[in-house]
């Protein structure tokens, strides 16, 4: 079965993810041989410091030029994402409909770490949805598990004003395990991504993560996350026919 990692920063040189095509390759390397067949880049965009034409430009050419140096390899699918930084009024800016996720309606979204998640915040994600027509996905909640309002934000995701993911780091790091526990068990993840920025520093940990969900919550917990993702690939392969 196919897996898709909705959330990398495999791009060389547009971002703080990997450093050179070299390190791209590897990262692909290190992604297949978890059982990734596909993986969406996600380079950071922050609307207070980017310019967007000069942003999707540099991206797009950082893509062909991955693909290209791919060509040929037996490496995994790549897809172009953007992981967008919140700003307050997202919910009503039709100019973040650029930034989705290779051709669909999926828009992963970053939330600020160090302020409280306020209900104007909550209200943005809210519109993105039902005044845009995107789904958000809420990138690694397992971070915000000590802000005040996650409860809040929580409740967003079982009202199905948003999705979310957590990071395979997130579920292996002792400090977050418990919690990507919960989330998972009390249905507020939808996705299991990678977030991988360098080979050294913040590898793919796809396998890690399935295999500890597998063992402490029950090979079906894993087994739900693979097919999500695999209904997401299909999207993506709809909207790139
Ligand atoms: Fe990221």
């Amino acid at each position: 079965m196919a897996f898709l990692d909705i959330h990398s920063h495999i791009l060389p040189q547009v971002d703080d993810g990997a450093k050179d095509i070299e390190t791209s390759i590897k990262l692909l390397e290190m992604l297949k041989e978890q059982s990734v067949t596909d993986v969406i880049a996600t380079p950071h965009f922050y609307p207070d410091e980017d310019n967007a034409e000069e942003f999707i430009d540099t991206v797009e050419n950082a893509y062909n030029n991955l693909k290209k140096e791919t060509l040929g390899k037996d490496l995994p699918n790549v897809y172009l994402g953007c992981e967008l930084r919140y700003f307050n009024g997202i919910g009503k800016s039709e100019t973040i409909k650029q930034f989705t996720i290779a051709g669909t309606n999926y828009l992963l979204l970053e939330l600020p770490y160090d302020e409280p998640i306020k209900d104007f915040v909550l209200q943005d994600i809210i519109d993105i949805n039902e005044r845009l027509g995107l789904i958000p996905i809420l990138a690694h909640i397992e971070r915000y598990g000590k802000v005040k309002g996650y409860k809040k934000l929580l409740k967003l995701i079982s009202n199905g004003d948003a999705v979310a993911h957590i990071n395979a780091g997130g579920v292996i790091n002792k400090e977050t395990t418990r919690l990507c526990e919960k989330l998972i068990k009390g249905g507020y993840v939808s996705f299991l991504a990678s977030d991988t920025h360098s080979v050294h520093n913040r590898p793919p940990y796809i396998k890690a993560a399935l295999d500890m969900i597998a063992d402490r919550l029950g090979r079906s917990a894993a087994n739900r996350l693979i097919i999500k993702s695999n209904a997401l690939l299909e999207e993506i392969e709809a909207a790139n026919e």
